[in-house]
């Protein structure tokens, strides 16, 4: 260690102001003291919009929990965009992530990642995971709310005889279904796991109601006795929220509860902008005229800042950004707040008059 530690001290004497670091960064992508990343080792199309990213992380990843998400870094146009995805592998594979594409940055990474491709990466983190000790499950999910339910799957059906599964899952058609193939493969091969499929196309254009109980009672006549994860769009969780606080539903089940969701976008208060205004990137030079129902982040970037980010709904604090003088509204809540000094979430925050950031 000694050893190493000196040999560091003359590389750096000798490739300053350069780090050592630096250097093997050219040579193998991997090693970078600052930033983890991971190289893609295979891409699979798995739907015409959907395409999931295997890589190899460097040192400082740690192993996923089935469920949990990280944070990807790609370099569009020379800016590096940082988005979240849920991690779709099975516990202790490679890891990887599925991508639908639905806008700027996931089109380019379902589209153009090649293997070979570095990804930035931060270490998985969410809480949307499986209950410590294994019980009837249902796992309620749309679209590409089922990339973290399918870590889960991956990982505990083939594993544990006593699993007890059901999966309902919502896609327009058979072939924008992901991994439709493998999961009637796995529900064959093990009885822990029930796959009930809801093609809205073949229901006539009829969506999977969680208005009510009816479709819920049909393809999972016990589900009040399992504990549910759900993920999918907003206004699909809205449904299940409601229904399952309706039904009385929303207390626990043994000692995991009733209902845990997971959210890709955040839940804003409908009709929460007010009064925008002109908001001013210091250090970055550039000021914008804003409304007051639109995001500090989006803001920042559309005029070119390089703004930091994550989540972008207002759970991983990434985005915390120094406001040098204003007010901000917080769209989650319709709080209008803000100090000299204070640490804003850029992502889930908007104007509410003239905002200076020390960005
Ligand atoms: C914890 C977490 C896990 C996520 N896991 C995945 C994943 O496994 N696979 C995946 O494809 N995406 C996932 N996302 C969404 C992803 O981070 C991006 O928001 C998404 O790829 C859109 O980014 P974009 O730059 O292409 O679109 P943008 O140009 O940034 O905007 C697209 C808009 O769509 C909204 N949006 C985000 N996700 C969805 C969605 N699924 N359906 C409809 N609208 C959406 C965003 O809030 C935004 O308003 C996850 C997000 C979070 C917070
Ligand atoms: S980007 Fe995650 S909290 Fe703002």
């Amino acid at each position: 260690m000694v050893q190493i530690r000196a040999l560091r001290r003359v590389a750096s004497i000798l490739t300053t102001p350069r780090t050592p670091e630096d250097f093997l960064g050219l040579v193998n992508p991997l090693v970078s003291s600052r930033q983890l990343r991971g190289v893609v080792t295979k891409v699979v199309r798995e739907t015409p919009d959907s395409t999931t990213i295997h890589f190899r992380p460097g040192r400082g990843w740690n192993q996923h929990a089935a469920g949990q998400w990280a944070r990807i870094g790609v370099e569009i146009d020379g800016v590096r965009q940082w988005r979240s995805y849920s991690l779709s592998a099975a516990v202790g594979h490679d890891p990887a992530v599925t991508v639908t594409a639905i806008g700027f940055v996931s089109t380019a990474l379902a589209r153009d990642t090649k293997v070979g491709d570095v990804l930035f990466l931060d270490t998985p983190q969410g809480d949307f995971v499986l209950p410590e000790h294994p019980r009837p499950l249902l796992m309620l999910t749309a679209g590409s709310g089922l990339t973290p339910v399918m870590s889960m799957i991956r990982t505990l059906v083939p594993r544990r005889p006593d699993a007890d599964v059901v999966l309902i899952h919502s896609a327009r058609t058979r072939g924008d279904a992901l991994f439709h193939d493998e999961l009637l493969e796995l529900a064959d091969q093990f009885p822990g796991l029930q796959v009930r499929h809801w093609f809205t196309r073949e229901e006539g254009g009829r969506r999977l109601d969680l208005s009510g109980v009816a479709d819920l009672e049909t393809l999972c006549p016990d589900w009040r006795e399992r504990a549910a994860y759900a993920c999918g769009p907003t206004d699909f969780l809205d449904a299940a929220t409601e229904l399952w606080q309706r039904e009385g539903a929303d207390g626990a089940v043994g000692d995991a509860p009733a209902l845990t969701i997971e959210r890709f976008a955040p839940v804003l208060l409908d009709g929460v902008g007010g009064e925008g205004g002109l908001v001013t990137f210091e250090k970055s030079d550039k000021e914008v005229e804003v409304g007051g129902d639109v995001p500090l982040l989006d803001a920042g970037e559309d005029c070119g800042v390089v703004m930091p980010s994550g989540c972008r709904m207002g759970i991983c604090r990434s985005c915390l950004t120094p406001l040098v003088a204003g007010k901000v509204r917080d769209l989650r809540t319709g709080e209008v707040h803000g100090d000299e000094g204070e640490l804003i979430q850029t992502c889930v925050n908007a104007a509410a008059g003239p905002v200076h950031l020390d960005i």
